[in-house]
């Protein structure tokens, strides 16, 4: 791939605290709510859980020795609330002793650590006090926010509060998919708004900590969403249209329009209506959650081709972790349907079509004036890996889905999007959540019964294209 890419493009690759560290009990470690959901019968595929993980915990310097071996730019990572302010109590210096010897690490190999405060794993204690369907969890994160960043914000300059809120709060507490694995509208909706409240939050504290220690030029402060493009199966058909509509409406401009605009989208609170949506929303939150923001991330990975008649008999049959029921987290959409397009999909049963991040990156680029620059935080794909005969794992449907998501991120930035950086999802195999350790997204092949790192041909390649855009640079 030959390409020029802007002056300052950071390349790296992304994982999260609850996927990899493993030690879910040790040094003052205490639950969290992934680990307690993995206690719930049938909740997990296989019935693993994140207690070993993939052992970061205990092989850290190893594992950023080996993200120098592959040229990284930047780690991003999260840290675990559960770790560093277990319960919620005091905070924990051994948990945040781990963070800091990483971040020590990190830059000691030149690589540019990006922290993400949550990646999902709210300690299981504060679950139990009602957990983002409680407004006060709000409060608590900007507690543990703080914490982290007096800890690490004298290394640390790129900060990012959540990671895809839409995960966290509609599927965690609507879906049931995710832990805690509540399925009430209701509660989905208001974690949704809880946790854009303590984004907003954690954002002001650490802004104000940052110019009392003389470091606000520094701080890169920003947030994650997944965002996806959806898109109308049958874009003549005004069901199929308003269907789409619902879903960019709950997916995309929920979580986009309060911290770009400062509202949430009109169209959807009509949508929910019966959720009274509003009455959590107290005076002065919007303001709070609208902070000027230094970049948005942007995890991708497909689109939604979406449909508002029901799916025909001869639709491939929908890829779920477990046979435990969840109901829809598609609050106000739940005649949405999902209808195959016919494209190559992944292990995931998502599909391949990269023209869709190039399209979502131009239309936000179009759509949002006010719009700070972008990074790809995440994207990558899961496939059945084989270990050949010479050891290596020769994954070339990974290696053609990120070279060819990447290429779609060049054409964007062709086409006036200010996109800065890509970080590949992800590092290492790892706990992929409701799907235990049964789908594999790294660039480096994780031996679960050795926990032996073997790089794949995709992590080869990535590393190829790191060296030829430095090359150019
Ligand atoms: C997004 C999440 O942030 C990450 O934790 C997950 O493993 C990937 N998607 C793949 O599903």
């Amino acid at each position: 791939m030959n390409r020029t890419w802007p002056d300052g493009f950071l390349w790296g690759s992304a994982t999260a605290a609850a996927q990899i560290e493993g030690a879910a009990h040790e040094d003052g470690k205490e639950d969290s709510i992934w680990d307690a959901f993995a206690r719930v019968p049938l909740a997990i595929a296989g019935g693993d859980t994140p207690e070993v993980a993939v052992d970061h915990y205990h092989r850290m310097p190893q594992d950023v020795a080996l993200m120098a071996s592959l040229g990284l730019q930047s780690y991003r990572f999260s840290t675990s609330w559960a770790r560093v302010k277990p319960g919620d109590r005091a905070v924990n210096p051994a948990g945040l002793a781990f963070y800091d010897r990483l971040v020590d690490e990190l830059l000691g190999a030149g690589i540019l650590p990006w922290l993400t405060l949550y990646h999902w794993d709210l300690p299981q204690a504060l679950e139990e006090k009602g957990g983002w369907a409680t407004r006060d969890t709000a409060y608590r994160f900007r507690d543990y926010a703080v914490a982290v960043y007096d800890a690490l914000g004298d290394r640390v300059d790129h900060w990012t509060t959540f990671n895809e809120p839409l995960c966290s709060s509609l599927i965690g507490y609507a879906g049931g998919e995710h832990a805690p694995g509540r399925r009430e509208p209701r509660a989905g909706l208001a974690a949704l708004h809880h946790q854009h409240l303590a984004h907003g939050l954690a954002a002001s504290a650490i802004r104000s900590r940052a110019g009392e220690r003389g470091k606000a030029e520094e701080l890169k402060l920003g947030i994650t969403l997944n965002l996806t493009t959806a898109v109308p199966n049958d874009p003549a058909d005004p069901v199929d249209r308003e269907a789409a509509r619902r879903i960019d409406g709950l997916w995309n401009r929920m979580y986009l329009e309060p911290l770009l605009l400062g509202s949430y989208p009109a169209d959807v609170l009509e949508d929910v209506r019966e959720h009274r949506f509003e009455e959590l929303v107290h005076d002065g939150d919007l303001a709070t959650i609208a902070q000027p923001l230094d970049f948005l991330g942007v995890n991708h990975y497909h689109d939604d081709n979406v449909s508002g008649h029901p799916l025909g008999p001869d639709e491939p049959a929908p890829v779920v972790p477990t046979p435990r029921p969840t109901s829809s987290p598609f609050v106000g959409s739940e005649y949405v349907t999902f209808p195959s397009r016919h494209l190559p999909t992944t292990a995931m049963g998502w599909e391949v079509n990269p023209d869709g991040l190039c399209a979502l990156l131009v239309r936000l680029t179009r759509d949002y004036p006010t719009l700070p620059p972008l990074y790809i935080t995440e994207n990558g794909a899961a496939y059945e890996d084989v270990v050949s005969a010479d050891g290596r794992v020769h994954d070339s449907e990974r290696e053609a889905y990120i070279l060819a998501h990447i290429d779609a991120v060049g054409r964007a930035i062709d086409e006036g999007a200010d996109v800065r950086g890509y970080f590949v999802w992800s590092l290492l195999d790892n706990f992929e959540w409701a799907w235990g350790y049964a789908k594999r997204f790294g660039i480096v092949r994780v031996d679960y019964e050795t926990q032996e790192r073997t790089v794949k041909d995709s992590g080869r390649a990535f590393a190829q294209v790191i060296a030829a855009a430095r090359a150019e640079g």
